[in-house]
């Protein structure tokens, strides 16, 4: 049994706690009671360590009064789906529905959803809120008290997320939308309905991508004139570049590897790249980015890799052996770049702990950092759907691929690989629309 199923079967010995207000552990319809409706459908499940399949399993049903089921038009693959994938986080069990970026039609309405009916294009937020606790008031929705009970992530973290959809039981436990059906908790909060104008390949990265990005760029704190430095060039990289600069950045640089420079030189003239994979003798990261920004360093700096991502062997070696879950490498790297006083932020999935972490020049240089938490999603989606509308965001800007449901598994291999330049997906389903335009083929595999 791997880490991930281990520490499933912990938290069922515990038990969950009570504070949750919709169901927990329904991360399949065939394998939660009361959870399978009528008909079979298809979907993408987590098997084991590196492994998932498309799978075909009874459709999800109408559970509580304020659930919503959905029928899903479009869904995609996310960076944090590899750390799943991986089983870096903990409390995956074989045939978890993955997918927390969806939007699709409303197929059917629970008795108490007031502000949804059958038939409207909605897009869903990955996170589940209740609409009514303590956060979500402020609409901080990625951390609602009602809607995730579980144990252990309490006890590691005094404190926990929201649940999320699927993504694993760390955060509930909740089938996901990499399917052609997914029920949806307090269906009036968590979905916002798609205008007209704004197709399909547009609004569903409202469900993360965006929100995140915009979420690292303002709650790191950005401001005019700023230069930034962004550490993992992906489409959260991507992205929180386009916002820096929206949010009046002067000038922004993606720290990364030569294959995903290639792609932000080619969509991204205008922001400034540095690779770490080509270094000269004796240079680091850090004396790079001094000498790039008037020997001080940038004014803010953005973590969007990953604490998986172990670059020395030292690193490597403590993880393997359980002695840190993440490596302090890009956090380190990230405050000794930084100017005195400037800030950092971490948006890229810590899990546990890290060792060797520089403290020191965090203390004395005065360096503000900031976990930026699962970004609160319903605080944003509003706005940058407006942002849509008015051509201010172009969301396609970073997809690179169009695929099909059917062959999620053999994209997720890609999508690892990075074959073909891979990085954000639209996954279409028997029900989308016709491609929009701008939107790249479909390929099939
Ligand atoms: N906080 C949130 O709410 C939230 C939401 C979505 C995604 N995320 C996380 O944000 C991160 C980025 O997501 P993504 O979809 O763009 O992922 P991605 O996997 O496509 O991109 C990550 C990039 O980091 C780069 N990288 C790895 N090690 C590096 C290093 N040492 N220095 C610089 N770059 C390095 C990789 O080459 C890759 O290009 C992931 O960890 C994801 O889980 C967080
Ligand atoms: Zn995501
Ligand atoms: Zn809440």
């Amino acid at each position: 049994m791997s880490m991930t199923q281990a520490a499933f079967k912990a938290e069922q010995a515990i038990g969950h706690d009570d504070n949750a207000t919709t169901a927990q552990d329904v991360t399949n319809p065939d394998q939660s009671p009361g959870a399978a409706g009528d008909g079979k459908m298809k979907a993408l499940a987590w098997i084991a360590k590196n492994k998932v399949e498309m799978i075909e399993v009874s459709k999800p049903k109408i559970m509580e009064p304020r659930d919503v089921i959905l029928k899903i038009t479009g869904s995609t693959v996310c960076g944090s789906d590899l750390h799943l994938l991986h089983g870096t986080v903990v409390e995956l069990q074989k045939g978890d529905i993955l997918g927390h970026e969806f939007c699709g039609i409303v197929d059917e309405v629970g008795s108490e959803v007031t502000k949804l009916r059958k038939g409207q294009r909605v897009v869903a937020s990955f996170q589940i809120a209740c609409g009514t606790c303590f956060y979500c008031k402020q609409k901080l929705s990625s951390q609602c008290e009602k809607t995730n009970s579980n144990t252990l992530e309490n006890a590691m973290y005094g404190g926990r997320t929201a649940g999320m959809f699927g993504y694993s039981h760390f955060t509930g436990g909740f089938a996901g939308g990499q399917a052609e059906y997914t029920r949806v908790p307090y269906g009036d909060v968590n979905l916002l309905p798609l205008p007209d104008d704004v197709p399909d390949e547009k609004g569903l990265y409202l469900s993360d991508v965006l929100a995140t990005s915009w979420h690292a760029v303002v709650d790191t704190g950005v401001k005019k004139g700023d230069t930034v430095a962004i550490w993992g060039a992906g489409p959260i990289g991507q992205m929180a570049a386009d916002f820096s600069l929206l949010n009046g950045a002067e000038r922004v640089i993606m720290v990364d590897q030569n294959w995903r420079l290639d792609y932000v030189k080619k969509t991204y003239p205008h922001i400034d790249t540095l690779d770490f994979s080509a270094l000269g003798k004796g240079e680091t990261v850090t004396s790079k980015l001094k000498e790039m920004c008037n020997n001080r360093g940038p004014d803010v700096s953005i973590e969007c890799a990953a604490g998986e991502y172990a670059k020395s062997w030292a690193h490597k070696f403590e993880m393997m052996l359980g002695l840190e879950t993440d490596t302090s490498e890009i956090v380190n790297e990230m405050i000794t770049s930084t100017r005195n006083f400037g800030s950092c932020g971490i948006t890229g999935v810590y899990v546990g702990f890290t060792n060797h972490f520089n403290i020191g020049s965090l203390m004395e240089r005065g360096i503000r950092l900031i976990g930026n938490g699962q970004a609160p999603v319903h605080l944003y989606w509003e706005s940058l759907l407006k942002m849509i509308q008015d051509g201010q965001i172009d969301p396609l800007k970073m997809v690179s691929h169009r695929v099909r449901l059917e062959d999620l598994d053999k994209v997720y291999t890609a999508f690892e690989n990075r074959d073909d330049g891979m990085q954000k997906v639209f996954a279409e389903t028997k029900w989308s629309a016709p491609a929009c335009k701008g939107s790249p083929e479909l390929k099939r595999f």
